[in-house]
Formats: C-alpha cells, structure tokens, sequence
C-alpha cells in the first residue's frame, strides 16, 4: 500500500458480505440493537467527560475523582483526584460476593499440567507476592521487569506489582538477552522476576540464562526472582538471587493495596516505533482500568458464566488487557495457556476449548490462517458449541480467514468481533459491538462509544467515504498512553506532530458509505509480523551491529502466513561480496540482538542502497522490490540498486 503526498491512499479491497447480530445473541446482549448502539454514542460525544465518568464509576475508588479530564495537549489526565488500586479492582471487590470461590484464572501448561485459581487464591498469592516485593525493598514508583512464561506467576507478579504502586514492565519471554538488557535499562528496572525457562514445543525457552546474560549490561537490577517452571539446573548469584517459592510461600497473604492516584504509573510495556530504540508506552490506573472493563461489556459482551480465553502472551498489550486487567476486573473467568498451538498436536487450542467449555475466544488472524494451513481434520471431532462469540485482534484479516473462522470455529453462529486497537491505545478503540452491529468480514466495523476515530488527509482533512487516508483520534481517551517513559518529546513528536491537534495511529485507514472502518496496515516504518510490531530501524542496527554489515534497510512484504515478512538489503563493508552463509549468519544475529520474531525471511546483498538526493532511503522501491513488483534475477549475487534508484529518484 502506498501513500500518496496528500495522505490518501488507493484501497483495492472491495467485500459486499455482511452478517446481521443472530437475534438470540442480541436478545441477551449488554447492547441489544444498533439504536442502543448509537444512543450510546450519541451520548458520549454530546458530553465525553459525563459518559467516562459514568463509566468509571464502574471501578472501586478509595477516594472518588473530583474533575474527568484534564487535558493539556497533548497531556491528558483522567479522573483527577482520585485514588484506587488496580489490584483491589481485580481481586478485593470480588472476595465479597458470590465470585468469592469462582475460577479467575483457569491455566494449562504445555505439557498438560493444569491449575485453577479462584479469586480468593488468586488474591491471597498476589498479597504473599506483594510482600515479597516489599521485602525485597520495591517502593512506589520503583519499576520490576517481568520476563516469564505464560503461567499464573506472570500474571500475580504483574498484580503484586500494582497492588503496592510498583510499575511492572512485561518482556515477552521470547526477546534475547540483548533486548531484554535495552528495556532494564530504559526503564532502570530495580528487580526482574523471571523462571528458570518456560516450555515451548516441548522444548526449553532458557528464560534464566537469558537474564544472566542480559545482567551483564545493566546496573540497576538489584534482585532476581526465580521461579521454579521446568526444573532445569540454572545458576543462582548468591545476594542476588532468591527462587520464588522461597521468597513468597513464606509471606503472609494479607497485603493492604496501595491506595494510588489515577494517574499513577500502572505499566510501562516497550513497543517499536519508527526510530530509535522500542520506548515505553506509559499506562496510568483509572484510565486504563476504565477502558479495558468497559470493553469487556461492550466488544466481548461479557457475563457472569462466561469463559473467556484470549489467547495471547502477556509479554504483549493483549495479554496486559484481556488475560489480566480487563477479565479480571470484570470478574471474569479467564483460561491462560502456555504453549503452542501444535503441541502435541495441531488440535490442542480445540481440545482447550473443548475441555474447559470456553465461550469467547480472542485471538490473531495470524494464528487463523495457521489453523487454515493444518486443515479442518483437528477441529471437526471437538466439540466446540460452549462457544459463542469470537474475536480478533493485531494485524488485518483477511475475509477469507475471517470467513472460515465463522464457519469452521464458529459453527456459523458466533459473531466474530475484529478488534482494532494498539499498545498506545490501552483498550480496544473499534471493533463490533456484537449484538448491535452488522459485521463485514475484514472491517473493525465503528468505533466504540466515545472513541472519535476519523479518517483523514495529511492535513487534517476528512477524506470522502471510500477514500484511503489516514486514521486519527479527534479526542483523548481514558485508556491512551500518557506518555513515553521518560521521554515526554518523544511522545509529542510521535503521536501528535504529525496531523495537527489529534493523535495519529500510523495506520491507515478507509471508512464505507456506512461508516465501517477498513484498516488498512502501517504507513510507517513498522512492520506488522505475525501481529507483533517491529520497528524496520531495530531491525536494521541489529544487522548494522554485525562487523561485516555497512548499511542495512529493512522493509515489510506480503506474506500470506504472517501478514508481513521481513526483507532486509545489506551492503557490506569494504565492498566485500554476500554469500548464503553470511545470510545465515545475519539472520541468526538478528535472532540473538532482538529475538526470533524479527529473524528476516530474506537477506538482500546489494553493492549500495538506493537514495534519494537528499539521502533518503528509497524505502518505497524497496518494498516494490522486496514484494516482486520489481524482479532483479538472483537474489544471492549482487545487485545494483542505485541504478535503479536514480532512475526513480524524483518519485519518493
Ligand atoms: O496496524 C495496526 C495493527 O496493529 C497495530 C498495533 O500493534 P500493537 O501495538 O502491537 O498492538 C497489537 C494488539 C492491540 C495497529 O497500529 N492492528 C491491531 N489490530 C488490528 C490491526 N490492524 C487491523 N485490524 C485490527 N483489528
């Protein structure tokens, strides 16, 4: 997809399908008709501030806020003045009633094992955590790296952390120690809670070793804390750190919540940008609390006997907020699996489904066409009817992903809500709300009430319907990133720099004669692989980090599995010419300064990049040539791009 000068973009996907909400899901929906629907809308924007605070008085305050919004541009504060506690929300207004004793977390290990946590377990292992940390001299403010598995532990240390005001920052477990090292760093980490490695393919992910590896370039972190996941033989540095069960079984469960601002620090989670370093997305309490709760009645329809199963890693925002923040908050049961979606064998998400009778089930469109690549055979003996709604999230779907995932998965009965949103975002922006909205296989559909999402031109202006352009928030949201980890610049710069007075997503987007958003990917340099987002310059001083590598650009290509691919063109130093072992070498470089999912599809030797006169990368050739529109014969040998490059230099 390409951009022209003035923003707009040519769109080239036209689908005419369109599926009305069944009538008995609407009969019971929280949101029962598209009138409902727009009154809802209508009126949060007639008054925005009276709709969030409304709905923030969905959560449990200590003390209630005295002013909705505060809003400096591009600055905003939520519910000013008042003081809560994210864990409390989660865990503490629950022990009171019925959900004393109901299932919070239902998780399976990979290789089978399975544990249920009701809320008063739950609560009682967030508490003993929480005093670990205190004893381990965390305060209020203090930042604690959380590089784990996907088990219960991830998700107490991430509460442990919000309930005494510390700022948990999640690394998903497969980053390398050379990433895990840039985030300790940026977020001057003070403990890391990590596990001796966590299961993947039946294979070990050496968690531990990755964090001694990573320690040798940090300062900050004064203690490790180690859980006991696979049993394997790690080293343990005597003073520094202390396993788990040693540390936290010992603690009383009591642990009085904090009682924080709304405005403090929940998390900071490191997503890729177009420059620079991943920075740090700052999630503050009230706010993002507000939104993830609220989307769970609205996008998920949630009600007291579902189980919910969102299916990503809590290394990610998804996990943050519909694994943790959101299901728990709205009291939800919330199934967390370990593993592969092949181990043992390719039907093992069916098998979850089947087993413990999930009835929402959130995950990728990457994962689906997976699902599509293996074949109906694994998913035709489960039973899956417990199901009722489905959801996806992260990149695109394609509709005809979408469409066997309604009828494969979803027995042509569920509604599939396709949910757009970002790490920025906090919470999901648009999506369908499932009984009120007619879905169109590969649209998010509307924005959910009180999100002022538009398309729009370069400058500022609203495209006509069916016109490519770029997508934009008009208004701040409760559940938007407050900043960049000490990096305020940054975050004006990224975010509201670029469209004047509004906050610019990076995507672009067209929006239907009725009114249907179609995101349409990146129009930055991020590329959207497998849904996870890399920066195309991490990539590239990944690459330019190796002795051999002069200079490196990376681009996205179609992919028909993972959205996008990685392709990177590298020139090397001193002239020297590229071989298929060198290509090995730089792609397992890449692996070891970032992690796997950054590896590049293909290497690209070329004797120099294309560049404008200016010196500017002709990143829009390259992504032509990268995606075969241009055909250059041999990609081993070299190839001579300036030429090319002068012949389209007045393009860029
Ligand atoms: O390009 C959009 C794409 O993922 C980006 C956000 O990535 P991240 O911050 O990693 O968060 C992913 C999970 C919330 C967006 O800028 N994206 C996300 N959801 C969708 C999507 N693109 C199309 N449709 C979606 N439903």
């Amino acid at each position: 997809m390409a951009t022209n000068p003035s923003g707009q973009i040519d769109s080239v996907l036209t689908e005419v399908r369109k599926f009305e909400p069944p009538a008995e899901f609407s009969s019971k929906a929280w949101v029962k008709s598209l009138a409902e629907h727009q009154a809802l809308c209508k009126r949060a924007d007639d008054d925005p501030e009276a709709f969030w605070a409304e709905c923030a008085r969905n959560l449990d305050w200590f003390k209630p806020f005295d002013k909705v919004l505060e809003w400096k541009f591009p600055f905003a504060k939520w519910f000013v003045g008042g003081s809560l506690n994210a864990s409390y929300n989660c865990l503490d207004r629950h022990l009171k009633g019925g959900r004393r004793n109901k299932a919070a977390i239902i998780w399976e290990g990979e290789p089978g094992d399975s544990r249920v946590l009701t809320y008063q377990m739950l609560a009682d292992e967030v508490g003993r955590a929480a005093n670990a940390l205190r004893e381990l001299g965390v305060q209020e403010g203090d930042r604690v790296a959380i590089y784990m598995p996907l088990v219960p532990e991830a998700a107490i240390a991430m509460l442990a952390c919000a309930r005494i005001g510390a700022v948990h920052s999640v690394v998903f477990g497969g980053f390398s120690a050379e990433a895990l090292a840039d985030r300790i760093n940026d977020a001057e980490a003070k403990v890391c809670i990590t596990a001796d490695a966590g299961w993947r393919r039946g294979a070990h992910v050496e968690l531990k070793n990755n964090v001694d590896e990573a320690l040798k370039r940090c300062s900050t972190i004064q203690k490790v804390v180690v859980l006991k996941r696979v049993g394997n033989k790690v080293s343990m540095r005597s003073g520094r750190d202390v396993w788990w069960d040693e540390l936290v079984a010992r603690q009383s469960p009591k642990c009085p919540p904090a009682q924080l601002d709304s405005e403090h620090m929940l998390y900071t989670l490191y997503t890729s940008g177009t420059t620079g370093k991943p920075k740090g997305v700052v999630h503050t309490i009230g706010g993002y609390l507000t939104h993830t709760l609220m989307t769970m009645k609205w996008v998920f329809d949630l009600k007291e006997e579902d189980t919910f199963w969102c299916t990503a890693d809590i290394g990610w925002v998804t996990g943050h907020s519909y694994t943790v923040y959101g299901p728990l908050a709205a009291g939800a049961t919330a199934v967390m699996y370990e593993g592969a979606p092949n181990f043992p064998h390719e039907d093992r998400f069916w098998r979850i489904i089947e087993k413990y009778g999930v009835t929402i089930f959130y995950t990728a469109p990457t994962a689906i066409r997976t699902f599509i690549k293996w074949g109906d055979s694994w998913v035709k003996d489960r039973d899956l009817s417990s199901l009722r709604l489905l959801g996806t999230v992260g990149e695109p779907i394609n509709p005809e992903a979408w469409i066997w995932y309604r009828r494969v998965i979803g027995g042509d009965r569920c509604p599939i809500v396709d949910t757009w949103w970002q790490t920025e975002t906090g919470g999901i922006m648009i999506a369908p709300v499932p009984g009120a909205i007619a879905t169109k296989p590969g649209s998010a559909t509307r924005p959910l009430p009180g999100v002022a999402a538009e398309v729009v031109t370069h400058d500022g202006k609203s495209v006509a319907a069916n016109q490519g352009g770029l997508l934009v928030i008009k208004r701040p949201w409760p559940g938007m990133l407050r900043t960049v980890f000490r990096d305020p610049e940054r975050y004006r710069q990224q975010y509201f720099s670029q469209i004047d007075g509004v906050y610019f997503t990076g995507d672009g987007a067209r929006r239907d004669e009725d009114g249907y958003f179609w995101i349409m990917g990146r129009v930055d340099d991020v590329v959207n692989v497998s849904g996870h987002r890399l920066g195309t310059m991490e990539v590239e001083s990944a690459l330019v980090s190796h002795t051999s590598v002069a200079e490196a650009a990376v681009v996205g290509r179609p992919d028909e599995m993972k959205g996008q691919g990685v392709v990177a063109f590298v020139t090397l130093e001193g002239g020297r010419n590229g071989n298929d072992q060198l290509k090995q070498e730089l792609r397992a470089h890449v692996v070891k300064e970032i992690g796997a999912l950054a590896r590049p599809d293909e290497i690209r030797f070329t004797d120099a990049l294309p560049k404008t006169r200016s010196g500017k990368i002709m990143r829009r050739l390259l992504r032509q040539i990268a995606s075969g529109d241009q055909t250059l014969g041999d990609t081993t040998t070299l190839e001579d791009l300036s030429v090319l490059a002068k012949l389209r230099d007045d393009e860029e």
